[in-house]
């Protein structure tokens, strides 16, 4: 049975920071984040861009009529919840018109979310071959000011459709998930900010990589060779780039290169838009499709982790025609089109987005009217704007 996904597409908010700059503020060496973390620009979300509208606005380009008629199941990914009991899946349903007899959700398990999201809605599309699941992971991922993770921070979201003979990729059934209770990264409840342990996670998301690797290799029978390109959750384009070179004296010498250079144009959109925590695995994975020449029938790998921490690998198999079905043009574009914002203008925004003050007037622009976004709060109740 072929089920995967069917449709893809990010939307990351309009503003973003310079890394030399933010790098020149905080008077560190700028190549300390240019190469030795891996960020050219960092998405900064202003208040009126949270994890309802962002995710509304990466599914608004894919979902057709009739997909509205036939999604089933309505999965949101995120760690950066807006609320502890009902679920941002609801509002989307909601805004996107989505037809009512749909389950709505959100899933939590720091950045790794949104690959039990896919590989549940495979699992549900095996007995309903009519129907089809929204799979959103958004998130706004914020350390704090000053804060050691600063420069991992970002914000965006991602949409796939997973449905029956997908248009883009095919789900294998392969996947090897590792749990193990580590304390890298966590928020308690009541926390603004995450708790992070930062050498740690990075070890801890290197384990957990050679762990599911390693077990996957094992019950598959596959080594490195097997595979096209790898794709790897990216909070930062260096620490993938830290577990692939962990295990790649185990490939032969084409192997190593084209894994090598697979992996700079999987994580070159996410060197301009930053960490966004659930969907950076899946903005990679976008990146992958839209810079490398790849063909129907490869295979690719891919590494999701959330800290704490569940690690996962699987892979999935490109369907003929797969290339008709992507957005490079207005992926660039959205990236293109972005406004730089000065480091001071960055934390005012990041102050604005904490204390939930709008400020339409600095924030607002003519291209406000095409997307949603979060117009007021009124009574604790979000409202939000549709595009006209
Ligand atoms: N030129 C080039 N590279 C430089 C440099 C310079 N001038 N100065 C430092 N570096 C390198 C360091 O050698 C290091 O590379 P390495 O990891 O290969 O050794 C890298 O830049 C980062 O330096 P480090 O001292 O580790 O930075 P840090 O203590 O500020 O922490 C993080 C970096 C990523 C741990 C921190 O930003 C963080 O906690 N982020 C959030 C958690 C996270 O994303 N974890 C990942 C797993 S989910």
């Amino acid at each position: 049975m072929s089920i995967g996904i069917d449709k893809i597409n990010f939307y990351v908010p309009k503003y973003y920071v310079d890394m030399a700059k933010l790098a020149e503020a905080r008077q560190v060496d700028p190549n300390k984040f240019l190469i030795g973390i891996g960020q050219t620009q960092m998405a900064v979300s202003p208040v009126s861009q949270d994890i309802v509208s962002m995710g509304a606005n990466a599914a608004k380009d894919i979902i057709t009529e009739d997909d509205k008629k036939h999604i089933g199941m309505v999965i949101v990914a995120t760690e950066s919840a807006i609320d502890n009991a009902k679920a941002a899946a609801v509002q989307i349903h909601n805004l996107l018109d989505i037809q009512p007899f749909a389950r709505c959700f959100e899933m939590k398990e720091a950045c790794y979310a949104a690959t039990p999201a896919i590989q549940l809605a495979k699992d549900y599309l095996e007995k309903r071959p009519n129907e089809k699941v929204l799979v959103i992971a958004s998130d706004t991922a914020r350390y704090g000011i000053q804060s050691g993770g600063e420069p991992t921070q970002g914000a965006g979201a991602v949409a796939m459709v997973i449905s029956h003979n997908p248009s883009i990729l095919e789900l294998n059934d392969d996947a090897v998930a590792y749990t193990e209770d580590v304390y890298d990264f966590w928020r308690p409840t009541g926390h603004k900010y995450p708790l992070v342990a930062g050498a740690l996670s990075k070890d801890a998301y290197i384990k957990s990589f050679q762990e599911s690797w390693g077990e996957y290799a094992r019950r598959e029978g596959k080594s490195l060779s097997d595979f096209e390109s790898l794709c790897f959750h990216v909070p930062f384009t260096k620490m993938g780039k830290k577990a692939l070179d962990s295990i790649i004296n185990d490939a032969d010498e084409t192997t190593q290169e084209r894994l090598t250079a697979g992996y700079e144009d999987a994580v070159y959109y996410n060197r301009y838009v930053g960490n966004i925590y659930t969907g950076s695995l899946y903005l990679s994975l976008i990146s992958l499709l839209e810079n490398r020449d790849l063909k129907a029938g490869q295979t690719i790998g891919l590494f999701s982790y959330g800290s704490g921490s569940v690690g996962e690998f699987f892979s999935a198999t490109l369907v003929d025609g797969f290339e008709n079905h992507l957005d490079k043009e207005g992926h660039k574009a959205l990236l293109n089109h972005r406004e730089e914002v000065s480091v001071e203008t960055y934390e005012a925004y990041f102050n604005r987005f904490d204390e939930l003050e709008f400020d339409h007037v600095a924030e607002k622009s003519e291209d406000d009217k095409d997307i949603f976004y979060l117009e007021s709060i009124e009574e604790d109740i979000r409202q939000y704007h549709r595009p006209e």
